[in-house]
């Protein structure tokens, strides 16, 4: 029984979907979340930054004395998964290895799409989680830089969006699909609408579910779970623009989002 907060954290609002699934699956962990709006996006930075960016954030949220860190962020998990897993006490979990599972399991024809940032797409970690579990998958890679934007400004429906999603998509669906990673924490916001463009045949995989059954997981192995029936707590930090954060927030996690906190930089920046 282990009654310390779990740290999630991504480069802004696209984590909280992961954070949702973690909330749904175990309603008395308390939580931590962090948002690095201030240097986010990530996805066009370079991955040796992004990496150091998520060694930063993990040091601070140990520092808060968190009992597992979750990278709600599949730019830095493809950037520093191993080298954050490598300098911190805690575990860390990582969202492109349980979409990739995901993948595998549901493609029949063994034609999986992966949409992500350009950071995810260029440092080819799906492919290579990928072909750890089926060696003879073909994987189709696409990265969608401007759809993180439209989810930032809240704008998940539409002509514009759509438009950007069908331009991404087309040259996937011609490779004959039939499975799809959501592969930036962002797109589930945008699944009403990808899975409109995509059609019904093709899956569409959102990690954040099996990763939520991963820190289950995980913690049940380390008798670490809260076992207490005291209600958790949430908190929500930023790195810049709050307001942004709570208007978003609540829209895309629901009304727990009611405070945010804001860290100044310079309390994670040079952490490593
Ligand atoms: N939500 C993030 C991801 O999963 C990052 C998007 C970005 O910062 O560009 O990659």
């Amino acid at each position: 029984m282990n009654h310390r907060p779990i740290g999630i954290f991504d480069s802004g609002v696209g984590g909280l979907t992961v954070m949702r699934k973690i909330m749904d699956r175990l309603p008395r962990e308390s939580l931590i979340y962090l948002g690095d709006t201030a240097r986010g996006p990530y996805g066009p930075r370079e991955l040796g930054e992004v990496r150091l960016f998520a060694l930063e954030i993990a040091s601070y949220l140990e520092s808060m004395g968190v009992k597992l860190i979750v990278i709600a962020c599949n730019s830095a998990t493809a950037a520093g998964l191993l080298e954050v897993q490598r300098r911190c006490r805690v575990p860390v979990i990582g969202v492109i290895e349980p979409g990739a599972r995901g993948a595998v399991h549901a493609t029949l024809n063994r034609r999986i799409g992966v949409i992500g940032t350009r950071a995810t797409v260029r440092s080819r970690s799906y492919i290579r989680a990928i072909r750890a579990l089926d060696a003879g998958a073909r994987v189709f890679s696409r990265a969608c830089p401007t759809l993180v934007d439209f989810v930032e400004r809240g704008e998940v429906e539409g002509p514009e969006v759509e438009k950007a999603v069908r331009g991404y998509l087309q040259p996937l669906l011609r490779r004959e699909i039939d499975v799809l990673i959501l592969g930036c924490t962002h797109y589930p916001l945008l699944q009403p609408l990808i899975g409109k463009v995509a059609g019904a045949r093709v899956t569409l995989i959102n990690s954040a579910e099996a990763v939520a059954h991963e820190v289950d997981n995980k913690l049940r192995a380390r008798g670490h779970s809260n076992e207490s029936t005291a209600s958790p707590y949430y908190r929500f930090l930023c790195t810049g623009g709050k307001e942004h954060m709570i208007r978003l927030g609540k829209m895309f996690l629901g009304p727990e989002v009611d405070k945010v906190e804001e860290v100044p930089l310079d309390d994670i920046v040079g952490r490593f």
